[in-house]
């Protein structure tokens, strides 16, 4: 464990919200006022029933000098639930930088993490680099498409869109995004709170519903903006759209299809399958906007791949109990890992019907790797065949499992809506 001299971690109190807020602003907004901070950020006070925020304190001068919170998760994955941390705020005074602090900070959360039997971590980077080098994978990406609206297909299952009505549809369109949750990988189980926050009015937001019968089967939360220099195109920007058959989906589409009188840009943020790119008028980002060279032959310029956020496995024999895989015949793998910031460590698991069990006996077969490479492989995010092929993987033994391997971990890379 890192130790800073005169330095101490605690959960914080109701007292220290003026210094987080200053540590806060000093960190993520130096423009903004304190006061601006309070309100924006810390409008319901410190301690939320998921929330909870620690704060280093230096003895001498009794300020704080670091903190960051934990935020209570539910990760869908495979169909299953996992608890999770989310780590956010993490915030080091500017006099205090390149001291360890946000390492120590880290520290912290992962013990707790492990104290709680927590099978993972999840957080939005500042710099991927930062965390990678502290044990974090990479393993959200989302994909962008800056679109013209006349490029959308206008599909006539349109005409079942209509406005969100808060009284007649916030429970059931709640309800809706948990079921959808269930079934994609990364998707957050959202607790009140989080959904309210989702659908709340905020100027330039709008929310859609498709219905069939007064039932709401899909909806879209637009933000409408001003994009890019010279600011002059309006854009509607998709910041969560669920479907839950290919009508709504289509019915979706066709609605932001029908807004190209007023609009000239749709931002439809989306995963990697999505079928979207195929279904547009032309595979091309939207003329109006300001050119980006393709540099690359006779292609057009067509969306954005993102890096967003990241795991940690911490507690991995939870990690393995609750992740189901595919069902082949059985086989057995150790894992020797590196971590940098919990040493080395070893789990052996047998991979049979659907499932992995941890046991203690050592199997012949032995993959070595570090803890962001496993991360990568648990999410489906990448191969252990490509990991060996870059050598940021090396076995001992039967090297056919992994194949095993990858057919029991092929999945669909995580994908979240939520951000924090
Ligand atoms: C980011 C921040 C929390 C770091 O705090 P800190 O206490 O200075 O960090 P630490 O001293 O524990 O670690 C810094 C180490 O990370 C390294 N590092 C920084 N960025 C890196 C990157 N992209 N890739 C690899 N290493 C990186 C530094 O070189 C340093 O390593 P060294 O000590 O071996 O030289 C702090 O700068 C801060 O509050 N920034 C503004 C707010 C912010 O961006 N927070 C992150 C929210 S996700």
């Amino acid at each position: 464990m890192t130790q800073i001299p005169g330095i101490t971690l605690r959960p914080a109190e109701d007292g220290d919200l003026p210094q987080i807020v200053n540590l806060d602003r000093l960190s993520f907004a130096p423009l903004s006022t304190n006061a601006e901070i309070e309100r924006e950020w810390y409008g319901q006070g410190l301690a939320l029933p998921d929330r909870s925020l620690f704060v280093a304190e230096q003895g001498m001068t009794g300020l704080a000098v670091g903190s960051y919170a934990q935020l209570r998760l539910g990760v869908c994955f495979e169909g299953q639930v996992l608890p999770a941390m989310g780590l956010s705020a993490v915030a080091v005074a500017p006099h205090f930088r390149g001291q360890k602090l946000a390492r120590l900070l880290l520290e912290h959360a992962i013990a707790d993490g492990q104290a709680q039997q927590l099978p993972l971590m999840m957080l939005y980077p500042f710099q991927h680099g930062f965390y990678r080098k502290l044990g974090w994978a990479w393993v959200g990406r989302s994909h962008q498409y800056r679109v013209a609206a006349r490029h959308l297909p206008s599909y006539t299952e349109r005409s079942h869109i209509v406005p969100y009505d808060p009284f007649q549809h916030e429970p059931v369109l709640q309800a809706l995004y948990q079921r959808a949750a269930l079934k994609h990988n990364g998707w957050l189980k959202r607790w009140d709170w989080q959904w309210q926050s989702r659908v709340k009015p905020v100027t330039g937001r709008e929310v859609y519903c498709y219905t069939e019968a007064g039932e709401p089967l899909g909806y879209v939360i637009v933000q409408f903006a001003r994009l890019e220099p010279p600011q002059k195109l309006l854009a509607a920007i998709v910041q969560e759209w669920v479907a839950t058959t290919p009508a709504a989906y289509r019915g979706l589409v066709g609605f932001l299809a029908s807004l190209r009188d007023q609009l000239s840009t749709i931002v439809w943020n989306t995963y990697t399958d999505d079928p979207f790119p195929h279904l547009l008028r032309e595979q091309r980002r939207d003329p109006a906007l300001a050119a980006i060279a393709s540099e690359f032959g006779w292609t057009h310029h067509l969306g954005t791949i993102n890096a967003g956020f990241m795991w940690r496995l911490v507690d991995l024999e939870a990690a393995f109990r609750l992740r189901p895989i595919a069902v082949q015949p059985l086989f057995q793998l150790t894992f020797q890992l590196t971590d940098p910031m919990l040493g080395e460590r070893t789990i052996t698991a047998d991979f049979v019907d659907g499932k992995m069990y941890p046991t203690t006996q050592p199997a012949a077969t032995q993959i070595k790797t570090s803890i962001e490479h496993l991360t990568e492989l648990f999410a489906g995010f990448r191969r252990s065949r490509d990991l060996l092929w870059t050598g940021e993987l090396e076995v001992e033994g039967d090297r056919a499992l992994l194949s095993s391997l990858d057919h029991a971990w092929a999945s669909t890379p995580p994908f979240c809506w939520d951000f924090f």
